[in-house]
């Protein structure tokens, strides 16, 4: 197992910890694949009650690995990438996530299938897709209008512009802000508590308040990983990327 990817289980809470600080925790294919290893084994574990999400002090995740995404894009129904969505969405153990520094991209959206998030006060949440050459994923395309309203979900992914965690409070993406040097204690806590239920009663309770998202959110990530990998094979998408990793800006005016 890599050691990007950091799980332990203790007290009843599987913390799976992104560890890639030098990358700002970026994730490659082998990271989703080893969360996505975790979040079906919660689902298994007898001694797992609550799954916390963090990334520890200094970011969460800068999203998918923009290396990855030019040389070794998603092919195919079966990847990491995929596994790790639909663990997300399919896991019967709640899910708490402690966000400090950047959530980009996929570090945003898959908050949107946590049950509880706690983030810093400097966290930055991004979904720059649009910039990108990209569309929305991991059903945030659904899930964001439903949770936020039409035109704030308009706003953040089509201008895709970062936003602070007092915003994304504002908006219920995120349940409380907290001092960024207390984000994981706090998430902690939050995860103790919800160990101490009764664990059948939890799951059903979060069963329930997901019932009826299923089979739409499913068709809607389908339709979403379609134009997705289309798209990274875009040309706008390449002077994208190709544009962030030499740290310039990118030219969009010879596309039409
Ligand atoms: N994929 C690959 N490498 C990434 C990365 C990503 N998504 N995000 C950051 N990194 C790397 C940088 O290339 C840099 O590597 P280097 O030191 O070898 O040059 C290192 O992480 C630190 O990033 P840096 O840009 O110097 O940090 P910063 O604090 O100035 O900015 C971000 C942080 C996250 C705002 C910025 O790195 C960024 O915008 N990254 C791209 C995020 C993105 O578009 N993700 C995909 C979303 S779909």
């Amino acid at each position: 197992m890599s050691n990007e990817v950091i799980t332990e289980i203790a007290d009843g809470i599987m913390t799976v910890r992104f560890n890639r600080p030098e990358k700002k925790n970026a994730l490659t294919q082998t990271m989703y694949g080893t969360v996505a290893e975790a979040l079906q084994s919660a689902d298994e574990r007898d001694d797992v009650r609550v799954i916390l999400l963090t990334g520890g002090g200094d970011c969460f995740t800068a999203g998918n690995d923009l290396n990855d995404f030019l040389n070794n894009p998603p092919r195919g129904e079966d990847t990491p990438v995929s596994r790790f969505l639909k663990g997300l969405t399919r896991t019967r153990t709640p899910i708490v996530a402690a966000v400090n520094g950047v959530a980009v991209g996929v570090g945003t959206t898959m908050l949107l299938h946590c049950d509880l998030v706690y983030a810093g006060e400097g966290a930055t949440l991004h979904m720059p897709f649009v910039n990108l050459g990209l569309v929305p994923e991991a059903g945030s395309s659904l899930l964001l209008p439903a949770l936020i309203g039409q035109q704030r979900a308009a706003e953040l992914l089509m201008l895709g512009e970062p936003f602070d965690a007092a915003t994304a409070e504002r908006y219920g993406i995120v349940n409380r802000v907290c001092a960024d040097a207390e984000t994981e204690s706090v998430a902690q806590g939050v995860a103790a508590r919800l160990a101490a239920k009764p664990p059948e009663a939890l799951r059903q309770t979060k069963d329930l308040l997901r019932h009826g998202q299923g089979e739409r959110l499913r068709e809607r990530m389908q339709l979403e990983s379609g134009h997705f990998t289309e798209r990274l094979k875009s040309p706008e998408a390449r002077e994208a990327m190709q544009a962030i990793m030499e740290r310039r800006q990118p030219d969009f005016s010879q596309f039409s």
